[in-house]
């Protein structure tokens, strides 16, 4: 764990605004899944989407994971690593042609979730070996923006249409070598993912799908934001998940691998944004601590109405009083928290945004030409890796840059 005391350290070296990764946190909650879910077929295939810091990502691909990739872009990443393409699999949604091949050209497993693209993998890829991606018909999550099953949502082939995927399949002689459905982000049920699971395994049967090597049950395990949230019970959740697993395995008759596709779990909780304050300001009913980052380098709070914990890190004994902690940016949006009790702020204090290593830094942009902040990833109490920010100038370089 790195000591506020830290932080302040870290950022009177290296400057703010500064996203500060604890690596050793991101190792214990990949962990963590080992210990939740007791099983010994069980990988773990990161969502890069959340956070592609590569020092970050060399740790998890020497620790074992794989990874879930997005883009043509994080594959290029993951295999740069080190990734063994094994491992990688590719869940991109309404890809075009040229992706989808270019993808299939590295080895890595490509997740198709349309009947289109299977169709046109069929016709382009006789013979291929791929995975089918499911609409779990089961809704949850902690925003509506990150639910990804039920009636709503672009992604998955719909459970009823597993007959017409498997004839689709046969017609290419394609290998469905794994299936696979991602619930949401943020989960707030424990229940979701067993009946997500449930409605996957209904369909993955061996008359169905008879070259099954792995089930796929996505990520979407939450972190608490809040300190008053309920925790979801993994210990428990995670000795259903095996059970339901091995059950499985038991009625199609093969060991298959159980995957899972965590993001947020193991890379939220162990960043944070320190940003200074430059400038307070009295608006009639409002006191408006204004700071050198903004929305572009942390969009959650604007984007989704997430709630992220703010501490004071130089002022944490200061009297409370409500505060709107805005950015630099030229939105009246641009704000990390509205009408938030915190310690007295005064100007030039650091404040320290919490849960910022997940979908912060990798949703970034340099809106208004701010440069993402410089990043630092502590091992053992030291900064293990450090990534400096453009500067302005060089920014502006890679704009001219034809
Ligand atoms: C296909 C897929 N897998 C995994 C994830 C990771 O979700 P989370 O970061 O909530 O674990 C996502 C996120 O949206 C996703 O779309």
């Amino acid at each position: 764990m790195i000591s506020n005391e830290k932080y302040i350290e870290l950022a009177r070296t290296y400057g703010t605004p500064l996203f500060v990764y604890d690596g050793d946190l991101m190792l214990e909650r990949y962990n963590d899944l080992f210990r939740f879910i007791p099983h010994e077929r069980l990988c773990i295939h990161y969502a890069l989407k959340a956070n592609y810091n590569p020092a970050l990502l060399s740790l998890l691909r020497d620790a074992g994971a794989g990874i879930d990739a997005v883009s043509p872009g994080e594959v290029v990443l993951a295999l740069a690593l080190g990734f063994d393409p094994e491992k990688i699999i590719y869940t991109a949604n309404n890809m075009t042609d040229a992706e989808f091949d270019r993808v299939m050209k590295t080895g890595v497993t490509v997740n198709i979730g349309s009947l289109s693209r299977l169709s046109k993998c069929a016709k382009s890829h006789p013979g291929a070996k791929i995975c089918l991606r499911f609409n779990p018909d089961v809704c949850d999550g902690d925003n509506v923006m990150t639910m990804t099953g039920g009636d709503l949502t672009k992604f998955g082939i719909l459970l009823q249409d597993a007959d017409r995927a498997a004839e689709i399949a046969a017609g290419g002689n394609l290998h469905i070598i794994g299936l696979h459905e991602h619930t949401d982000s943020g989960l707030q049920h424990a229940e979701s993912v067993l009946k997500s699971m449930d409605n996957l395994m209904a369909i993955a049967t061996g008359e169905r799908f008879p070259e099954l090597e792995f089930l796929d049950f996505g990520g979407g395990f939450k972190v608490p934001y809040k300190d008053d949230e309920t925790p979801i019970d993994y210990i428990s959740m995670g000795k259903k998940i095996a059970e339901k697993f091995d059950n499985f395995c038991a009625v199609y008759g093969k060991q298959l691998l159980m995957r899972f596709e965590p993001g947020k779990f193991l890379s939220a909780e162990c960043g944070t944004l320190i940003m200074e304050v430059n400038t307070i300001k009295h608006n009639r009913s409002r006191t408006i601590a204004g700071c050198n980052s903004g929305f572009p380098q942390l969009i959650r709070p604007v984007l989704y109405g997430a709630y992220h914990k703010i501490i004071n890190l130089t002022n944490p004994d200061g009297k409370p009083a409500l505060y709107d902690v805005c950015g630099n940016i030229c939105e009246t949006g641009d704000r990390f928290a509205e009408q938030r009790e915190l310690p007295e702020i005064r100007e030039y204090d650091l404040l320290a945004i919490k849960n910022a290593g997940a979908y912060c830094y990798s949703m970034g942009s340099v809106y208004n030409l701010r440069p993402m902040p410089a990043e630092a990833v502590i091992r053992n109490g030291e900064v293990a890796d450090f990534r400096k920010a453009l500067t302005d100038e060089e920014l502006v370089t890679r704009i001219l840059q034809k």
